[in-house]
């Protein structure tokens, strides 16, 4: 490879995240490290962690003409600072981290592989510390198919890494594999990196490949700390191990909160993609999921097969089986469900209940309110101690706008009645069952709007005359 020129370097580190290879064992179109794992891309999981690591530079190595789908993809906060750099056509990860070094300002430089997301802070940390020429972080598995392998002279020094195509069949054995994660001076990549050649059964630049030919030139310059659990900094090639790594790290997410003392009835299925806070003596049941920011205060009961998305339960709520909650407030000792969908902006009251097949969105309802069945409350302001019937329909949308409607306290609102809105309908105020609302209900009368019952007597007899 060309080489390139030594240029001045500051104290400090930066880091290059390698995430511009082809990804042809995964099968998909998007490159391997926008994949969505636990909720978000792989790289933005590793983009996050990073932020806590206090580094001077971020570069991300992208293929051809995509930066701008990394940009869209990723959260624009943890990118705002990044560098991107374009590696024209994969030819293998050395090639990747030559694209980036013109580009080094540091005396440091941590090299990251795009598609290891769960590498934890306390990883990049240790290996930023290192004083070491070269630092690699290596593992060891049962399973090191795929893996490079790490190989080490009779003094138990890491002289050389191996990758799977080019092993010898005794070799294959080694259960020590490179991790992906190493931290050079940027002057031994300067110095060395384009000594790298491609004479191997891929045909590629690897950057594992520098190994060798830094230890001919600086003897014990290498250095190897190993880690543990394996999975945490193993990546994801295919399909199927981008599954089994969800997995793992789902269970360890699942197992922290156990920790905490949460009651989560089997930790393999609870799958925790945000960040949830729980209080004490809470109990969730199987097949939970929670997305975004979810708080659940004391006392607090999910039922099996609750999604929540960026909702905040205060104390004593229960979620009953199947429901669905997205950007919603339930107030001390609500309950919700079944199956009940609780769209955005919708706030449940002390002790209020949403039953089932009840859908709300951007509505409040009171303290003690009820709507136990079969219900659409979109758009809708409920008082305190209102009933609203099986059945009941906010009409907010003419097919153009959206319209508002108030119930105000002490309502009770009759089986199959539609709300035209905009309309108010005042304090305990009854609306007659399968009413129409069309317009202002005043406080304390009944709104009825059904044609009187005509009873036709011996109807079934004439009919057969
Ligand atoms: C790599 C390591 C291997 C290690 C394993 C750990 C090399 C040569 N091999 O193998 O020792 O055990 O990771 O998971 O480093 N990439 C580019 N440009 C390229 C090629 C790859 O940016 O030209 C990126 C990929 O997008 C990927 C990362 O580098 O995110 C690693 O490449 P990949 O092909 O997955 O390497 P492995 O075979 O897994
Ligand atoms: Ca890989």
């Amino acid at each position: 490879m060309k080489r390139s020129e030594p240029h001045i370097l500051n104290p400090g580190c930066s880091v290059v995240i390698l995430a511009a290879g082809k990804g042809k064992r995964m099968g998909v179109t998007c490159p391997k490290p926008l994949v969505p794992i636990c909720g978000k891309p792989a790289l933005q999981h590793l983009l996050d962690t990073l932020k806590q690591c206090d580094l001077d530079h971020i570069f991300i190595v992208h293929p051809r003409e995509q930066a701008n789908l990394f940009k869209q993809t990723l959260d624009e906060d943890t990118c705002h600072n990044v560098q991107w750099v374009e590696q024209a056509e994969a030819k293998g990860t050395g090639h990747a981290v030559q694209q980036a070094l013109p580009f080094i300002k540091t005396e440091k430089v941590i090299v990251l592989l795009g598609d290891t997301p769960f590498v934890s802070k306390e990883s990049i940390q240790q290996i930023k510390k290192s004083k070491q020429p070269l630092s690699l972080i290596s593992c060891l598995t049962e399973n090191p198919f795929g893996l490079g392998r790490i190989i080490r002279d009779e003094a138990d020094n890491v002289v050389n890494i191996i990758e799977e195509k080019d092993l010898e069949p005794d070799q294959k054995a080694i259960k020590e594999v490179n991790t992906g994660i190493i931290a050079m001076h940027t002057s031994i990549l300067t110095s060395y990196l384009h000594l790298v050649d491609n004479c191997n059964n891929n045909k590629e630049y690897y950057l594992t490949a520098i190994l060798p030919i830094l230890e001919k030139h600086q003897p014990g310059a290498i250095e190897c700390m190993q880690t543990s659990p394996s999975w945490k900094v193993c990546g994801a090639n295919t399909m199927a191990e981008l599954a089994a790594l969800e997995r793992k790290h789902l269970l360890s997410v699942a197992n922290q909160h156990l920790a905490n003392g949460v009651r989560i009835k089997d930790p393999h299925r609870f799958d925790c993609l945000g960040d949830l806070s729980c209080g004490k003596n809470v109990v969730i049941d199987i097949n939970v999921i929670i997305k975004g920011r979810v708080s659940i205060g004391n006392n607090c009961t999910i039922g099996a097969g609750c999604i929540l998305d960026n909702v905040t339960l205060e104390d004593n709520v229960s979620l009953h089986p199947h429901s669905l909650l997205q950007k919603c407030h339930l107030a001390r000792g609500a309950s919700v469900g079944p199956f009940a969908y609780c769209r955005e902006n919708t706030q449940v009251g002390e002790h209020a209940q949403v039953g089932c097949f009840v859908e709300t969105k951007s509505t409040t309802i009171g303290k003690n309110s009820k709507a136990k069945h079969l219900s659409y409350l979109g758009n809708l302001e409920i008082g305190e101690r209102c009933n609203i019937g099986a059945g009941v329909i906010h009409c907010n949308y003419d097919g153009q706008n959206k319209y508002t409607s108030i119930i105000k306290n002490d309502c009770f609102i009759g089986a199959d009645s539609q709300i035209i809105g905009p309309v108010t309908i005042e304090e305990s105020a009854t609306i007659a069952a399968g009413a129409t609302v069309t317009k202002r209900v005043p406080k304390d009368s009944l709104a009825i709007s059904r044609p009187p019952q005509a009873n036709i007597l011996n109807w079934k007899k004439k009919l057969t005359q």
